[in-house]
């Protein structure tokens, strides 16, 4: 049994970052075991990798220290950012088996110093065979914190593409960014879209009402329990007479939206068109009283915070929760409207929120890029936007009127984008995987 499983070829899954919370390689992982591989994982820890327990003997993990963290500005940025890349590359080379090498190596870009050039060095010398996955280009993210025009922009640059040529396929998130790398004579890329995770999924009116009466505990400013804390009624949703959860036939819309509160994401865009959707809101009974749902942790969140704090809002309540892992897919599964801020540095990859509210069953509104129509396309699964007053139309035609409140009830665009979500969801990662990125490891060995 135990030289059975040793026989079984191991690709090495590696990420410079926490493996726990790099969900695309934890996917490729389970994929590559449920089709007969053992995988190798290789990253930093800090998160708990739930495949770990899932797959006993199948899977191992070696960690890598990222022990020096860049914050200083300047020159000494500089120094310091090479010092880090040198540990990092005796860590990850630590890290590495040099004895019993794996068939393949799969590595996600960015970051791509020093983990492209390391692991092609690395499968030169083992003769594995060298994958990447692509989720976006580093040089892009470095030219926001840099100037596009630092030199450091080049070297990350010719680093990605001139390692990226080696490896014998690769992966990456859109069609958008194939054909750039295809420009970049990267020939041999496949697009493998990112698809929700199984924890993202639609729930039932009840279990939207159970949850929505044990968050409100936590948030009685905007849920509002109205019964002097019997936790039996909120804003919306409350025990009936038998004890059984049930939305309120009339109550606030619910918007959701999670950000890392970085400047790549415009919130004052956000806060402008809430600001226009509240005035208009005390004029017009129409239009829905919000209450709108920012989650995440990040640099921005306190100056943002005072911001909305400043605001004498009417009909909109504003929180800023921080959800557990369990709770943040069932807000989204309870929400009426998702909203996407996201901006891509490189204009090629795409929001994993909007695909993990499209999981949950929740149309979005999305603001613009470049390739954002591979996942939202306007007016069928999603509004999209370009700026604050376009942001405030949408949200008018979703809450005007009663409609968003039963959305499966009629025949208006409620239904009719929550159905289209409901199709792109209902597609799977392994076996979309097992169309496009299986075959590409067969190429190397027959029979895993
Ligand atoms: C918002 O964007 C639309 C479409 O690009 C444009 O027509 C409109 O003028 C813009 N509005 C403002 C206030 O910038």
């Amino acid at each position: 049994m135990v030289m059975e499983e040793q026989r079984r070829p191991t690709v090495a899954v590696v990420v410079l970052g926490d493996i726990g919370r790099s969900p695309r390689m934890r996917y490729h992982a389970s994929s590559l075991i449920e089709e007969g591989f053992n995988v190798n994982l290789i990253g930093y820890g800090g998160s708990e990798i739930p495949e770990l327990k899932k797959y006993p003997g199948r899977i191992s993990v070696s960690y890598v220290k990222d022990y020096i963290s860049v914050t200083a500005q300047g020159m000494s940025r500089i120094f310091l950012y090479f010092i880090k890349v040198f540990a990092l590359t005796l860590s990850l080379a630590w890290a590495l088996n040099w004895r019993r090498p794996p068939l393949c190596v799969l590595v996600q870009n960015p970051p791509s110093i020093p983990a492209l050039p390391v692991l092609y060095l690395y499968c030169l010398v083992t003769k594995a065979h060298f994958f990447i996955d692509w989720h976006n280009y580093g040089h892009t993210i470095l030219s926001l914190t840099l100037k596009p025009t630092h030199p450091l922009v080049s070297v990350c640059r010719w680093v990605e593409f001139h390692f990226g040529s080696r490896a014998v396929a690769g992966f990456c998130v859109t069609d958008a960014m194939r054909a750039d790398l295809n420009n970049h004579g990267l020939e041999r890329v496949a697009t493998l879209y990112d698809l929700p995770s199984p924890a993202f999924k639609p729930i039932s009116d009840e279990e939207k009402a159970k949850f929505l009466l044990r968050i409100g505990e936590l948030y009685p400013k905007a849920f509002c329990c109205e019964d002097g804390g019997k936790k039996r009624v909120n804003r919306f949703a409350q025990l009936s007479e038998i004890g059984t959860a049930e939305l309120k036939a009339e109550r606030p819309g619910l918007v959701v939206s999670a950000t890392s509160w970085t400047e790549d994401e415009d919130f004052q865009m956000f806060l402008t068109a809430l600001e226009t959707y509240d005035a208009q809101a005390v004029q017009n009974k129409v239009i829905a009283e919000l209450v709108v749902v920012i989650t995440g942790k990040g640099p921005l969140k306190r100056k943002f915070v005072e911001i909305i704090d400043s605001i004498p809002w009417r009909r909109i309540v504003i929180v800023t929760p921080w959800l557990s892992a369990e709770d943040y897919p069932r807000m989204l599964a309870s929400s009426d409207l998702g909203v996407s801020l996201h901006s891509s540095s490189s204009g090629l990859d795409l929001p994993m929120k909007v695909v993990d509210m499209f999981g949950a069953g929740l149309p979005v509104a999305a603001l613009d890029f470049s390739c954002l129509e591979e996942l939202v396309v306007n007016d069928k699964n999603g509004i999209v936007f370009n700026n604050a007053s376009e942001l405030h139309a949408a949200l008018v035609k979703w809450f005007k009127g009663p409609d968003f409140k039963n959305p499966n009830a009629g025949n208006t665009f409620h239904k009719t984008y929550r159905d289209n979500v409901k199709r792109f969801a209902s597609r799977d990662w392994h076996s979309h995987w097992s169309d496009i990125a299986l075959p590409e490891f067969k190429k190397f060995v027959s029979n895993p």
